[in-house]
C-alpha cells in the first residue's frame, strides 16, 4: 500500500476515533460512498466487464487500462463531495450502487409534470459491466408503458443493429438522457423532443450511470443524444463518424435508428453501420467480410 494511502487512512481513522470518543455513536454515509469504501485495493486483476461477441466464441477483446472512477454522492445529500474510487471496482460493489442508483431514479421528483405523466421510469437495460453503451434520447410510449428503453419500432431496429455487430442487447447496456417520457399534454400520442431543462435536470442519472459502467465505448443516438451529453446543438450529420470524448470515453455519434425508420434510406443506414464498424474497431473485436459488406450491395 503506498505512503500516501497508508497516510489518508490513518487520518480517518483517528479522526473517527476522535469523534467516537466525543460520543458520536454515527456517521452519515450516503449509499454511494459506501459502496465506493467496499471498493477492493485491487491493481492488476483482469477487467471482467469484456463482453465476447456472440458471433464468434473464440473471439478475445484486448485488456484494456483500468480508468479511475468517480463516484459522486448523491445530489441531493452532499452536493460538495466527490470521491475518487479505486480503478477496479468489485463487480457486487457496482450492482449494489446501480441498484441504490435506479431506486433513487424511479422515486424522482425533479421535473413535475414529467412526474406526473409518467407510467414508469425509464432507468437503462442491459449489462452494467458491459465494455458497449449505448444512449438515446428520451422514452416513448412503448418505453413509458413497459420501463424499458428502446422497445418500440425504433427499439427493434436498435436491436437488428446489436445483433448484427455480434452483441445481444442483454450483453450491452442501453440508456437515455432523459429517464422519463417528455409529456404531451392533451394527446395520447406522439412525442416531443426534451427540453434543454429537462435534459440539464436528468443527466446527473446519466453520468452516474457511465461512471459506474464505465464503458469502454459511448454511441450516442441521434442530435438529441449528443446534445444532451455535450451540451452543444451540433447537427448529426456533422458530428457523426467521428470519434468524440465524454469524460475519457470515447463516444461514436450516428444517427438515431428512427431517422433511419423515417428515411429507409440505404446510403444513410450504411452510414450507421460505418460508424458501428468503428465501434468494433474501438474495441477489438474481430469483423467478418459479412459484416464489412453489409448495405455494399443493398442489404438490409
Ligand atoms: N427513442 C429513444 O431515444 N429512446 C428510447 O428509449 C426509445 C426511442
Amino acid at each position: 500500500m503506498s505512503e500516501p494511502y497508508e497516510d489518508l487512512l490513518e487520518a480517518a481513522i483517528r479522526h473517527l476515533e476522535e469523534r467516537k470518543a466525543k460520543g458520536r455513536k454515527f456517521v452519515h454515509v450516503s449509499m454511494d460512498k459506501l459502496a465506493a469504501l467496499r471498493l477492493p485495493l485491487v491493481r492488476s486483476v483482469r477487467p471482467s466487464n469484456i463482453a465476447t461477441p456472440v458471433h464468434s466464441p473464440a473471439a478475445t477483446v484486448p485488456a484494456f487500462s483500468p480508468k479511475p472512477i468517480l463516484i459522486k454522492a448523491s445530489p441531493v445529500n452532499s452536493p460538495d463531495i466527490e470521491f475518487v474510487a479505486s480503478p477496479l471496482i468489485s463487480r457486487e460493489t457496482k450492482e449494489t450502487a446501480m441498484a441504490a442508483l435506479r431506486a433513487e431514479a424511479l422515486a424522482c421528483l425533479k421535473c413535475p409534470q414529467l412526474a406526473a405523466a409518467r407510467k414508469n421510469v425509464v432507468f437503462g437495460v442491459g449489462d452494467i459491466h458491459s465494455p458497449l453503451m449505448f444512449v438515446g434520447e428520451a422514452p416513448g410510449a412503448d418505453e413509458d408503458q413497459q420501463g424499458e428503453p428502446f422497445v418500440g419500432a425504433a427499439g427493434q431496429l436498435l436491436t437488428k443493429m446489436i445483433q448484427t455487430m455480434g452483441f445481444t442487447r442483454q450483453s450491452v447496456y442501453i440508456a437515455n438522457i432523459l429517464k422519463c417520457r417528455p409529456d404531451t399534454p392533451g394527446q395520447s400520442f406522439g412525442n416531443r423532443k426534451p427540453t434543454p431543462e429537462e435534459m440539464r435536470t436528468c443527466l446527473p442519472y446519466l453520468l452516474r450511470q457511465i461512471e459506474l459502467i464505465r464503458p469502454r465505448v459511448i454511441v450516442a443516438l441521434g442530435a438529441t443524444a449528443v446534445e444532451g451529453l455535450f451540451g452543444k446543438t451540433v447537427g448529426i450529420t456533422r458530428l457523426r463518424g467521428t470519434w468524440h470524448e465524454f469524460q475519457n470515453t470515447p463516444v461514436m455519434p450516428t444517427y438515431h435508428p428512427s431517422y433511419l425508420l423515417r428515411t429507409q434510406s440505404l446510403t444513410d443506414k450504411r452510414k450507421v453501420w460505418e460508424d458501428l464498424l468503428a465501434v468494433l474497431e474501438k474495441l477489438g473485436c474481430p469483423i467478418s467480410e459479412k459484416q464489412r459488406g453489409y448495405f455494399l450491395r443493398g442489404t438490409s
